[in-house]
């Protein structure tokens, strides 16, 4: 069975067509990378993926069950996280909280529940969800800013947290919209790192990325968009020597 399977995908907002007929198929246990211009249509892709976005005209299916018509909450339950190009954590609630609150879409108890009064028997179950927030703050290096509050950290641990979050719904699928983004060197190649230790879980990813060093070190497939088409897909070495890549690329700088 396929694992994510994307049909003749298209997407239109009024007068702008964001994606044409993609099809794209998402190997289990890859890093899957999802490149191309500002304005491509990787994100539209990302928000139907997801569920945030209806298609215009598409299928998409999940481990064989079609999700295009899903409500965003089924789609997470159903095993595919995201992280956001716009950062969108809970800046008042602590780093910990926020993983917590990731975690709430596998569980009976409900978010408000979390911060109010519980009854007895939730309790176990919170005390296990905490339990897991805190392995996956040590996960993405974040254990000793736990009890902070998530606006007050830099950029690129906001994002580490966004990770972490996303995880905490156990995804089988993530979706990670251009983690790098706001990032010195450094954290880049720590956010590769995690972004592999992640897949090495048997979680699979889909990357979207402008940080084409990152992108080739780490992806086993890449796919290009270009004005909402697919223009090339392959291994990182043979999409870095495509003269149609090349050429979306120069067009858009200029
Ligand atoms: N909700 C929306 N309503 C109207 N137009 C939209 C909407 N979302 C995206 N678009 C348009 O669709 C096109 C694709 O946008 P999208 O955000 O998917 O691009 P992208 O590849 O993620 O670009 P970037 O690299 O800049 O993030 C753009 O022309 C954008 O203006
Ligand atoms: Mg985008």
């Amino acid at each position: 069975m396929d694992f994510l399977s994307i049909e003749n995908l298209s997407k239109s907002f009024d007068g702008v067509t964001a994606l044409r007929q993609v099809g794209l198929e998402v190997k289990s246990g890859k890093i899957h990378a999802l490149i191309g211009p500002n304005g491509a249509g990787k994100t539209t892709l990302f928000n139907i993926l997801s569920g945030i976005l209806k298609p215009t005209q598409g299928r998409i299916r999940f481990k064989g069950q079609q999700i295009d018509a899903l409500r965003p909450d089924r789609i997470t339950s159903l095993g595919i996280g995201r992280t956001f190009q716009n950062i969108r954590l809970f800046k008042s609630l602590t780093v910990l909280e926020n993983v917590m609150v990731g975690r709430h879409c596998r569980t009976r108890t409900g978010l408000a529940r979390t911060f109010f009064s519980l009854p007895f028997k939730k309790l176990e179950e919170e005390i296990n969800i905490r339990d897991m927030a805190n392995e996956l703050l040590r996960f993405v290096s974040l254990f000793d800013k736990k009890e902070s509050k998530a606006a007050s950290l830099p950029y690129g641990s906001q994002r580490r947290l966004e990770i972490a979050r996303a995880l905490a719904a156990e995804p089988l699928l993530l979706l990670l919209d251009e983690p790098t983004a706001g990032m010195d060197t450094r954290e880049t190649e720590d956010l590769a790192a995690l972004i592999t230790k992640i897949r090495d879980q048997g979680v699979t990813i889909l990357l979207i990325e402008h940080d084409m060093h990152l992108v080739m070190g780490i992806s086993d497939v890449v796919t290009v968009l270009n004005f909402g088409r697919k223009i090339a897909e392959g291994h990182p070495r043979e999409i870095q020597s495509s003269p149609e890549v090349i050429e979306a690329y120069l067009g858009a700088q200029e």
